[in-house]
C-alpha cells in the first residue's frame, strides 16, 4: 500500500470479516482509503469497494493513489471508487439498494451526530443477509451532556461514542 495512504490512516481497529471473495463493500467514512485499498487484496478482482467520506483532503489522498494500487495488485481495472458525502446523507448518493454484501466503518460512527440516520440507510443498501462491521470508540456509560457539547472532545472521537 502507498505510504501516504498509510500515514493518513486514522482508524481504530480491524474491520475485515472472513469470506470476502468477490464481495461488494461499502466503507463509511473511508478517509484516505487505507481500508478501501486493503480490502481489494482480500476480495479478488470481481469484488468492489466503494468509499464514502465528507472531507476533500482525505479523498484527495485516496484518489491520488488509485492507479498505484490497481498496478500493485495487478488488476486490469481499479475495483474501488470514492464518493464525497456525509454518511448521514448516504441516500443522496443513489447507490443501488440491496447491492452490498458488507458495509464497514472504522472510527467514524462516533463522529456522526445522528447515528440512526447513518445506520438506517446503510441497512437499506445491504443485500439480504448482508453484514455491517464497524470498529469504533465506545463508552461504558452514558456520555454526560456537557462532554457531548464539547466540540474538541467530539472531534477527538470521544464524546460521540456509542454507549
Ligand atoms: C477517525 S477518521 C477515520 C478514517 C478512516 N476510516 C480510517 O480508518 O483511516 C474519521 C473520518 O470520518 C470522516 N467523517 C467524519 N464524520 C463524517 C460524516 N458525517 N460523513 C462522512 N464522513 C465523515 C472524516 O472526514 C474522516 O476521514
Amino acid at each position: 500500500m502507498h505510504d501516504e495512504v498509510l500515514m493518513c490512516y486514522y482508524g481504530c481497529g480491524l474491520i475485515a470479516p472472513e469470506a470476502l471473495k468477490s464481495a461488494q463493500f461499502l466503507d463509511l467514512g473511508c478517509g484516505a482509503g487505507r481500508d478501501v485499498y486493503a480490502l481489494p487484496q482480500m476480495v479478488d478482482e470481481q469484488g468492489f469497494v466503494v468509499g464514502v467520506d465528507m472531507t476533500d483532503e482525505q479523498l484527495d489522498v485516496a484518489r491520488t493513489h488509485q492507479d498505484h494500487h490497481r498496478d500493485a495488485y495487478g488488476y486490469a481495472k481499479s475495483n474501488v471508487e470514492f464518493h464525497k458525502e456525509s454518511i448521514e446523507f448516504l441516500a443522496d448518493l443513489q447507490l443501488d439498494l440491496t447491492s452490498f454484501d458488507i458495509i464497514v466503518s472504522n472510527c467514524v460512527v462516533n463522529l456522526a451526530t445522528d447515528k440512526r440516520e447513518v445506520l438506517r440507510p446503510a441497512f437499506n443498501l445491504l443485500k439480504l443477509g448482508g453484514q455491517l462491521y464497524f470498529s469504533d470508540v465506545y463508552a461504558d456509560r452514558r456520555v454526560p451532556a456537557v462532554m457531548a457539547r464539547d466540540h474538541v472532545l467530539y472531534g477527538e472521537c470521544l464524546s460521540g461514542a456509542l454507549y
